[in-house]
């Protein structure tokens, strides 16, 4: 099968394509043909070893997180699945940039038939974090929770988790997903010099008149804005872990979010169409490289997405799943 590979670290440029063998099915794994899979910010932090700390690789590296498809072919102890379920879910391996991808049976769950592939093979990174901010803040109904990076994967998914909750929200973004941000019920404050004052002036514009929580998907200053807009440190989420430790601030990110029961909910609010999954493009799995220079330099409103070839690999057609 066609599978996402890089040989070291470095720039977009060590990515690659090539022909490799799914991981052997254990007992309790599912191969699943991949229908579609989201690229996240991480995987690019990932490769260029920037997290190499925290999550060293090791060489060759596949990627990917994010995964929707069909069930291929199921392990001698699965009983939940069965050759043709449709399904989305995740990887831990780095291994769903790829026509086929193995996953434990646990790290699937069906999809519903509302939720196109695209969106499906999207959810799990972005809405397992957006997910595990929001509840981390235990945003209330009323209250002014303010977002910074609204418009990324994470944000627009957190965005509408707030707004199901009838909070109010007042999004950091830049101004060319003003109108997306205006459709979403949510005010627009636009990042860059002069960001805390523009905020403190939409807080105070707003009904509630104080900001209550604060979701940090950016970084940088914005957990220290948050405290002198007076949020208390307990409901300021950022994903910088060291900030939060210094500050007391949460830190809840996808590994809190991370279960087949947020997923499911999830995909069920997406395809009930109570949220929408923004996709800026999808790009076939042979153009990964020009998939992730859109991510990381064209600031995509939501996600973007790979879609493999659906080309059957030796090992699967000589085992006859
Ligand atoms: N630890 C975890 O479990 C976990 C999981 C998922 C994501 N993350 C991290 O969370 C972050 C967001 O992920 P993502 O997938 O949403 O990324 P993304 O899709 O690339 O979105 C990034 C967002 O940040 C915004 N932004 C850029 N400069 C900004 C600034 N100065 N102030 C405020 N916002 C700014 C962008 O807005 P414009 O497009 O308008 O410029 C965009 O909305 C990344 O750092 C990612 O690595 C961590």
């Amino acid at each position: 099968m066609k599978a996402v590979r890089f040989h070291r670290y470095g720039d977009i440029d060590v990515l690659g394509v090539e022909d490799v063998e799914p991981r052997p099915l254990g007992p309790r794994d599912v191969l699943v043909r991949v229908r579609a899979a989201g690229i996240n910010p991480g995987e690019a932090k990932i490769r260029t070893g920037a997290l190499h700390e925290r999550f060293p690789a090791t060489f060759p590296s596949g990627q990917g997180s994010d995964l929707a498809g069909t069930v291929a072919a199921t392990g001698a102890a699965v009983t939940g699945w069965a050759p043709g379920d449709p399904v989305l879910g995740w990887s831990w391996e780095r291994s769903s940039h790829a026509e086929y991808v193995v996953v434990p049976h646990d790290q699937l769950v069906r999809k519903p038939d509302g939720i196109p592939w695209t969106a499906a093979g999207a959810l799990y990174v972005a809405g397992s974090t957006a997910w595990a901010a929001v509840t981390a803040v235990d945003a209330r109904a009323g209250e002014t929770v303010v977002v910074s990076g609204a418009t990324g994967g994470v944000g627009t998914i957190a965005v509408q988790l707030l707004r199901l909750r009838r909070a109010h929200v007042v999004a950091i973004a830049s101004p060319r997903h003003r109108d997306w941000l205006e459709s979403q019920g949510a005010t627009l404050v636009h990042y860059g010099s002069g960001v805390t004052e523009r905020l403190r002036r939409a807080i105070e514009d707003d009904g509630a008149g104080t900001a209550h929580a604060f979701l940090d998907f950016h970084g940088g200053d914005y957990p220290r804005i948050a405290l002198s807009l007076g949020v208390p440190p307990r409901r300021v989420n950022t994903l910088d872990y060291g900030v939060a430790a210094a500050l007391g601030a949460r830190a809840q990110d996808s590994a809190e979010g991370t279960s087949r029961a947020v997923l499911t909910e999830l995909a069920e609010l997406t395809a009930a169409g109570r949220i929408e999954v923004p996709i800026s493009r999808t790009h076939p799995l042979g153009e990964v490289r020009a998939a992730f220079t859109h991510l990381e330099h064209d600031h995509p409103l939501g996600k973007v997405v790979l879609l493999p070839p659906n080309a059957v690999p030796h090992s699967i057609e000589k085992n006859g799943a």
